[in-house]
């Protein structure tokens, strides 16, 4: 595996003491660094506090044409865990979305994949990145700033498998930032998998998409077919077995 170690310089910009770099999925370099540098003044912002610690940040989510692999290699590298799946339909494709834990988060990763059919409906590589907040009040002024911005892609929701409480806002990038409340936490010793129907239980709906965006949705898919999608095979061998 091609492993480089970060210059001086580089650990400086990210505030760590040593950090390696290595291949991951869909072309997403991963990092992983040791003792990061930490300042005892507040900061100053305008959320009472993120929910971090040992469960590290949030979750990411991507979608994939090879979601076997991509679980393999994140059992391989970090040893994840599989909490659950959800079976979802959205735009008339049967989707599929693994949850891998690496901690008491309830996920970590999360994979999706339209069943059966080998093309991704995602123009970005990562399709949403989840940061927990403090309080349920920081979600729902972050809401209504995040709204008045224009930025909003999901209203508040409530997810049905780890049952935090969260609303979408659209990034620059194009990627989308979920800010979620409360989610459970994974007892290690007790958990089973299990499979859900549906991806929310309420809320969660679209913020002025259109018919335009779509169909964007639609060709990005379609453009996926003919673009085969890198999921590091020395890392993720021929994928893991999956229900
Ligand atoms: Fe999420």
């Amino acid at each position: 595996m091609p492993l480089v170690v970060g210059t001086d310089e580089e650990a400086a910009l990210r505030g760590v003491e040593r950090l390696l770099r290595f291949p991951g999925p869909k072309g997403i370099t991963q990092e992983i660094y040791t003792t990061p540098v930490k300042s005892a003044e507040p900061l100053r912002m305008l959320a009472s506090g993120f929910v971090t610690g040992d469960a590290g940040i949030g979750h990411i989510a991507l979608t994939s044409t090879r979601p076997t692999q991509i679980r393999s290699y994140f059992n391989t590298v970090f040893d994840a865990r599989l909490t659950d799946y959800i079976d979802e339909t959205m735009s008339g494709l049967k989707v599929k979305i693994r949850f891998l834990r690496v901690n008491e988060r309830h996920h970590t990763i999360a994979v999706g994949n339209a069943r059966r059919l080998p093309i991704d409906p995602i123009r970005t590589r990562v399709q949403h990145l989840n940061i927990q907040a403090a309080t349920l009040d920081d979600v729902a002024q972050s809401y209504q700033r995040v709204h008045e911005m224009g930025f909003g892609s999901l209203t508040v929701g409530q997810h049905t498998n780890d049952r935090e409480l969260s609303y979408y806002a659209r990034t620059p990038s194009g990627f989308d930032w979920e800010v979620g409340w409360n989610p459970i936490v994974v007892d290690e010793a007790t958990w089973e998998p299990s499979t859900h129907q549906g991806i929310s239980i309420w809320g969660h709906l679209p913020v002025g998409q259109t018919i335009i965006d779509k169909l964007a949705q639609f060709g990005t898919g379609a453009r996926s077919l003919a673009r085969p999608e890198n999921a590091v095979p020395a890392l993720s061998g021929t994928g893991i077995a999956d229900d």
